[in-house]
């Protein structure tokens, strides 16, 4: 509940950052787990993991012996994120834009599992092209990047990069979501 009202105060305050007034539902979450293919993961990455709530269920499908550095804007999400008891939890208060320095700074290879909630919608061109072009050198190859987006735009950036996506939508969400899923080839 807490995590609910700190969601919807920081909406309020940031609206095109925040972009959604309520966390992922848990419907969201099962999909974005299942599109991760999280099983044998050592090191994930997510972007904008908000409360953490997404977080939590990314934590529940890791193997044991994996890391999951979250990257994520707002100081206080990042707060919240710092309440959530697992040693492999890295939260940083970092933009997606830092993600290469902060694999580098927390002494990780590249990623198996890259998630991204933030709105590609609000950025602009520019600044969409370079994260899709951070994420996919951070990526191992065969590694899989999702991005859960309100709209399509996140496919301007991505398909360039990384080809058709497969696309599943989650209606139990409110507004509808999108789960895209890109694999980056294995040589
Ligand atoms: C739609 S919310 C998703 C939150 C959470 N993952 C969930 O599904 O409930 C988008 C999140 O991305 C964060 N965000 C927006 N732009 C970002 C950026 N450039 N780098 C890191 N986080 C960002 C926002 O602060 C917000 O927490």
């Amino acid at each position: 509940m807490r995590s609910a009202s700190l969601f919807l105060g920081e909406f309020l305050r940031r609206p095109a950052e925040v972009a959604s007034m309520v966390p992922s539902s848990p419907w969201l979450k099962r999909r974005i787990v299942a599109a991760a293919s999280l099983a044998d993961a050592h090191v994930v990455i997510e972007l904008g993991p908000g409360t953490g709530g997404t977080t939590r269920a990314l934590l529940s499908a890791m193997p044991e012996a994996s890391q999951l550095l979250s990257l994520e804007l707002n100081e206080r999400f990042v707060e919240s994120l710092r309440g959530i008891e697992d040693e492999r939890l890295i939260p940083c208060c970092a933009s997606a834009t830092e993600l290469e320095t902060q694999l580098v700074e927390h002494g990780l290879v590249a990623a198996d599992v890259i998630l991204s909630g933030i709105p590609f919608s609000r950025i602009d061109q520019r600044q969409g092209a370079a994260i899709v072009d951070t994420v996919n050198r951070c990526l191992a190859p065969g590694g899989v990047f999702v991005a859960y987006q309100l709209s399509r735009r996140v496919k301007r950036f991505s398909e360039p990069v990384f080809g058709p996506a497969e696309v599943a939508m989650e209606w139990r969400s409110l507004p509808p979501i999108r789960v895209f899923r890109w694999q980056k080839p294995s040589v």
